[in-house]
């Protein structure tokens, strides 16, 4: 089917996302909460993109959204621009000490968070860590809990957890660094 990107017409399957049609066709959507290799999970909000033409123009993540025919899409328009800048100024909010997010708070303007950090340990809550877990390494040694604002990735119950091999996958995929491997 054919759609459109940024005034560029590309060919895409059916059934993929318009960040993967945009990252094949190399055009660059920011990500936090995405891995090719992962569900796609929708947490971080940052992949808003626009879809523009038709009656309702909105704003949609590109990691959840399936492309169809004809789709015009804008990917760096200003009210795209607009709502990653708040994006961006929650989620420092939530992970003061991000190299990434800093990185990206420059980029939009959001440096200046009008929001008070929460100090809750840099996690965003992407929840990165606990899909691969899940999802590749096939143990769920560390996942959500609670609800709301008290939201959280923690092992069952706190506790150190038998079911956890030590790969450091979580880690690795952090986008914050909010998870720290030690040596038992
Ligand atoms: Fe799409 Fe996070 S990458 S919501």
């Amino acid at each position: 089917m054919k759609i459109i990107i940024n005034d560029n017409e590309l060919q895409v399957k059916e059934g993929k996302t318009i960040l993967e049609a945009a990252l094949e066709a190399g055009i660059k959507i920011p990500t936090l909460c995405y891995h090719k290799e992962l569900a796609p999970y929708g947490a971080c909000r940052l992949c808003v993109v626009e879809i523009a033409g038709g009656a309702r123009p909105s704003l949609q993540a590109s990691c959840l959204y399936k492309v169809s025919e004809g789709l015009v899409i804008k990917t760096d328009s200003e009210r795209v621009r607009r709502a990653r800048k708040i994006v961006i100024e929650l989620l420092l909010a939530l992970s003061p000490d991000s190299d990434k997010l800093k990185t990206l708070a420059k980029e939009y303007g959001a440096e200046n968070t009008r929001l008070k950090p929460k100090n809750k340990g840099n996690c965003i809550l992407c929840g990165l860590c606990a899909r691969v877990c899940s999802e590749i390494v096939g143990m769920s040694a560390v996942n959500f809990s609670h609800r709301g604002i008290e939201r959280k990735i923690r092992t069952p119950f706190d506790k150190i957890n038998d079911s956890c091999i030590g790969c450091g996958a979580c880690a690795y995929l952090c986008p914050t660094g909010a998870i720290k491997i030690e040596q038992a």
